[in-house]
Order: C-alpha cells, then sequence, then structure tokens
C-alpha cells in the first residue's frame, strides 16, 4: 500500500509536493487538518481522505490543536535544564489567553534558555520588559548569539567562507573531468563517518547508491536537528550554508542524482531562510541547473519545510513525510540508498556529514584521516547549553578529551551533576566520568555511552533526576510514531509509573517492572527512538542510585 502511495506521489514530483501543500495550508490558521484541505489534496493526488488526514492529524504544526496558537514556548531538555521555562510561561499567561500558547521542542536557542517562538521568529533570554515591548509592537530582538571556537589549526568546518568562486573550485575541478572511482577511493581513505548519530561510513553509503539501478535518484540532507540541545546543523546552515550544499552536489555528481533536497525543520525559520539564499546564489553562479558549466551534470537542490515531528529525523520516516505520508518508521532491508524517496536510490546524510565534503576535497582522503582517529576521523562540532561559561559551537579534532572541550568553554558557570550527550537517546554522564572521555564513537560507546550529535544538555544539581527521567519518557511518548507498541505503550508506562512515584502518595517503582519495560523497548522497538531512550534511563539508575533510591521498592 505505502509503495503505491509513493509511486503517487512521484507522479507529481518535487515541485510543490503534496506534503509542502499540506504545510502551506495551515500557514493562515495554524492546521491542515480541516476536512476540505484534507479532502482536496486526498483528491488531487489520489491518496483518499484517509491517508491525507493519517498525515497531516499527526504534526504538531498541522493537526487541529495548533489551530489559534500564536506563541509557541521550547520544552525541550536544555530549556528545562536552563529552568527558564515556568517563569516565562507565567510571564506569557499575562500577555495571551491560554488557548493561544502552545509549545514547541526545542529551537536551538540551548545556549540562552527561556526559548520560544513568536510571529514565526525565535526568542531566548528576552527579560520582562522586552516581553512586553514584542508583544504590544511586534518587535523585538530575535538575534542569536553564541561562541563559534575551533581548536583546529587550521580550522575545518568553522573555517570563514571565502566566497562562492573560491570556496566551489575543488567542485569544479571534479566536475570538470574528475574521475568517480577516484572520489570514491579518497571517501574511503577519508574515513568520515556519518554525524546524525549512527556513525555509518559515508563512502558505503554513497557507493551502495552509486551501484543502485535507477534513472532517478535523490540526494536528501536531514537538516531535522531535533534532539534537544543540538544546534549544530542550525550554525552550519545559518552560518556555513554553502559547506551543506556543496557536500550535497558532490553528493549528487558521485551518485548521478539530479536533485537534492534540504528536509529543514520548521523550528529554525532562520535556516530555511538562509539556505534558501544560498540556493539562490548558486543558481545566479550558473552553479546548479542543467549542464553546470558545461560539464553534463545537471543538479537542483529544493528546501522543504517541516512542520514539527521529532521522529522526521529518522531517515525513513523523513521520507515518508516527504511523499506525504504519515511519516512513520520503514523497516529496513531495503535501505535508502536502494529504495529512498520515491521508493528510488537515496542518499541521506545529516547536515554536519555533507559539511566536510569540502575538507575531503581540498584535503584528500587521507590528509583528513590524519584530523582524528583511526577509527572516527576528522573534525566533530559539539553545542553547548546555557550552563557553560562561553556557551557555544566548539570544534575539535575527532578523539579530543572531552573535558579539554568543557575547559575551551570556560567550564560550568552552575552546579552541574551531570551532561547528557547525543539528545534523549544519548547516555546520561556523570560528572565524574567526564574525564574518562573523548570525542568519539568508540569512546562513548565504550564507556556506556553515545556520542550520537554531540549536543551537550547540563543536568544541574537543582534538578530532580526523577523529573529528568520523566522528561525522558514523556518526549518519547509524544514523539513516538506509534509503529511499534515497545515505543508507543512503553514510554506512556513508563512515565506513568515515575509520574505516580513522584507524586508522593507512597507508591514506589518496581525494579524488576521498570527493568523489564526498559529491556522490552531496547530488545524489541522498531528504531532508535524507543531502542534508544533506555540507555539515559539505565544511566541515570546506575550513576544516581542513591539519589533516586526514595522512588523504588528495595
Ligand atoms: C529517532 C531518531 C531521530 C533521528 N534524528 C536525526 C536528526 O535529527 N538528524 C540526523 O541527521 N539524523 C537523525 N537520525 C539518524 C537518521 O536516521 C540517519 O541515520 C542519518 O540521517 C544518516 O545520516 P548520516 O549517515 O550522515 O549520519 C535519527 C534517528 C532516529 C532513530
Ligand atoms: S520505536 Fe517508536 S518511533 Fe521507532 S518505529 Fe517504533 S513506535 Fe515508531
Amino acid at each position: 500500500m505505502s509503495k503505491n502511495l509513493s509511486a503517487l506521489s512521484f507522479r507529481k514530483g518535487i515541485e510543490k509536493n503534496v506534503f509542502e501543500r499540506m504545510v502551506e495550508a495551515a500557514e493562515a490558521t495554524g492546521t491542515a487538518e480541516c476536512n476540505d484541505v484534507v479532502h482536496q489534496l486526498g483528491q488531487e493526488h489520489l491518496f483518499g481522505d484517509a491517508v491525507t488526514l493519517g498525515a497531516v492529524s499527526f504534526y504538531d504544526f498541522l493537526k487541529k490543536e495548533n489551530a489559534g496558537k500564536k506563541v509557541f514556548v521550547c520544552n525541550g531538555s536544555a530549556c528545562l535544564c536552563a529552568g527558564t521555562q515556568k517563569s516565562l510561561q507565567q510571564s506569557l499567561q499575562g500577555h495571551f489567553p491560554a488557548g493561544e500558547i502552545g509549545h514547541i521542542c526545542c529551537l536551538g536557542r540551548c545556549h540562552e534558555g527561556g526559548a520560544f517562538q513568536f510571529g514565526g521568529k525565535n526568542y531566548s533570554g528576552q527579560s520582562e520588559a522586552a516581553l512586553g515591548e514584542l508583544f504590544r509592537t511586534g518587535e523585538g530582538d530575535a538575534s542569536d548569539r553564541y561562541e563559534v571556537v575551533s581548536a583546529l589549526q587550521p580550522a575545518q568546518l568553522t573555517a570563514e567562507f571565502p566566497g562562492i568562486e573560491a570556496y566551489y573550485a575543488p567542485f569544479k575541478t571534479l566536475i570538470a573531468g574528475g574521475d568517480r572511482d577516484a572520489l570514491g577511493a579518497e571517501l574511503k581513505a577519508s574515513g568520515l563517518r556519518g554525524r546524525g548519530g549512527a556513525g555509518f561510513p559515508l563512502a558505503i553509503k554513497w557507493a551502495g547508491c552509486r551501484s543502485a539501478v535507477g534513472q532517478d535518484k535523490y540526494v536528501v540532507c536531514n537538516a531535522d536537528e531535533g534532539d534537544p540541545g543540538a544546534y549544530i546543523d542550525k550554525y552550519l546552515m545559518e552560518q556555513r550554508p554553502h559547506s551543506v550544499l556543496l557536500g550535497m552536489m558532490v553528493a549528487g555528481w558521485y551518485a548521478g542524482a539530479s536533485n537534492g533536497i534540504l528536509y529543514i525543520r520548521a523550528e529554525y525559520p532562520d535556516s530555511l531562510t538562509v539556505i534558501n539564499q544560498a540556493i539562490t546564489d548558486l543558481q545566479a553562479a550558473g552553479l546548479l541547473g542543467d549542464n553546470i558549466l558545461g560539464s553534463g551534470f545537471s543538479f537542483r537542490l529544493k528546501s522543504i519545510k517541516g512542520a514539527g515531528a521529532y521522529i522526521c529525523g529518522e531517515e525513513t520516516a523523513l521520507l515518508a513525510s516527504i511523499e506525504g505520508q504519515r511519516p512513520e518508521v520503514r523497516t529496513r532491508p531495503p535501505f535508502p540508498v536502494q529504495e529512498g524517496l520515491f521508493r528510488k536510490p537515496t542518499i541521506v546524510n545529516n547536515v554536519e556529514t555533507f559539511a566536510n565534503l569540502h575538507a575531503i576535497l581540498t584535503l584528500g582522503g587521507k590528509g583528513y584521516a590524519a584530523i582524528g582517529t583511526p577509527q572516527s576521523s576528522g573534525p566533530k562540532l559539539l553545542s553547548l547549553d546555557s550552563h557553560f561559561a562561553k556557551p557555544g559551537i566548539y570544534e575539535v579534532a575527532m578523539g579530543t578529551p572531552l573535558s579539554e572541550v568543557f575547559a575551551l568553554a570556560g567550564g560550568f558557570k552552575t552546579a552541574v551533576k551531570a551532561v547528557q550527550i547525543g539528545g534523549p537517546l544519548g547516555g546520561i554522564v556523570p560528572l565524574a566520568q567526564v574525564e574518562r572521555l573523548t570525542v568519539d564513537f568508540e569512546s562513548f560507546k565504550q564507556a556506556g555511552f553515545l556520542l550520537g550529535h554531540a549536543g551537550v544538555v547540563s543536568i544541574p544539581e537543582a534538578l530532580p533526576m526523577i523529573e529528568y527521567i520523566e522528561h525522558l519518557f514523556q518526549f518519547t511518548a509524544d514523539e513516538s510514531c506509534g509503529k511499534c507498541f515497545p515505543c508507543r505503550l512503553g514510554s506512556t508506562r513508563g512515565r506513568e509509573l515515575v509520574a505516580k512515584a513522584r507524586a508522593g502518595e507512597g507508591y514506589k517503582i518496581d525494579r524488576g517492572l521498570i527493568g523489564d519495560l526498559l529491556e522490552t523497548m531496547e530488545q524489541t522497538s522498531l528504531c532508535a527512538l524507543g531502542g534508544g531512550v533506555p540507555l539515559p534511563i539505565k544511566n541515570a539508575l546506575e550513576h544516581f542510585a542513591d539519589e533516586l533510591s526514595p522512588y523504588f521498592q528495595d
């Protein structure tokens, strides 16, 4: 069934595709979940109303509960840990009726806290007076300031952009007569592994798409950075957009794809604006379109705005989303390089992964691999939250001690007991363990944690760990795609157990019961949302046993 829907979606192509039309339909009222829209899109795309309704009712910014909302308060982990959101919510209640205040999960303002979206713009760290002024006049300071520091000499991902002419010179050389096999060898030698969390080798993925049979192939940039605490992709898109676009263009040339799509989360309005402008600039420079610079290579780029669903960061859900289907995770195999967007061969990579291609082209595979460790090569960006003295984006070589990164950021300015690294599915690292870790996939794995995408959320002493555990279960319950029951039910049951124990009415959690629940989620969930959240919860149970013991039966 869903294969047929992919084929129907493909018939209409990617120009103004059905998902974009759903998003557009919600612009005026805040929802696309109304009979007219559902019926019209269902008919036009031959999906039928049930399929269209199934899709629009999934997304935070399309479903009917979103209608009439005017201001959205961030409820992500970093803002929770910043301790800013309760008072922000109270302030907003002085300006808006309760029905106009909604929630949003992570605006990438983790370096400041107090984040919210109003009038399509993101704000953070606003004083009472500034809030009053903003809501009275519609004008406010939406600027987004944070440190950007590179420990590399020379900087790579954070290097100054020298202009289109100079930056795309290696790409021009490539398409003017480069050898795809030779590029494949450089990619392999570079050892680059995906930065979206799983660390899959890029050379294998790209070669898989290149060798896949099919006329139509796609390159998709996963810019749905939903991990609270991570604003690495946001930084790259807003401040180094060409690094991302160049990486996608190289992928297209190598694999024989002629269309690239950036799926950018709606929570990042500035990223959309900057990327769209960069695409326009590339078109003007003759670097996109048919037969680019007479090379015979044709490539187009476009962005698609998401609609508020964490699971769309999972690559198969993301592809289903673009096709206008309900974004439920698909089983693999087939992998996207075999059957991806519209069931055509597709490369899906993270924003930061694509941003590494310029360094590989200029340094060569071996030169690139000289940065980092043998198993985890290259530079890595980390984003640090508002508990650090100098929050921001830090670029280091893979293998750098984590404590060095924290020292670069001036250490903590508040009392912190643990850090969660790699998003809500990443490990909870007690401060005493930070010394053991280096910034690479192996070190984190060996220590029982996960590097993931490397956003860092600091859990302050003042925040009870039991509250944080409930937050993680709640997040999973809110964001579960619902396809498999261990995640769909397990996250909700887990949250209920914790909430009941926190209610202070004498209920204590049975250790065997929660152990079974976590084990079931970990072993039997279809994807790493349900399968991943047991890790941080187990870390917390192990490393904060004393603090948590009052909530558990002996
Ligand atoms: C629940 C879930 C959420 C994810 N979110 C993201 C995301 O926001 N960005 C991302 O690049 N990858 C995310 N991933 C990983 C993608 O599925 C996929 O592995 C990645 O985009 C591949 O790119 P890479 O090889 O460059 O890392 C997520 C995975 C899961 C299971
Ligand atoms: S683990 Fe959760 S998010 Fe992943 S497929 Fe199952 S229900 Fe969907």
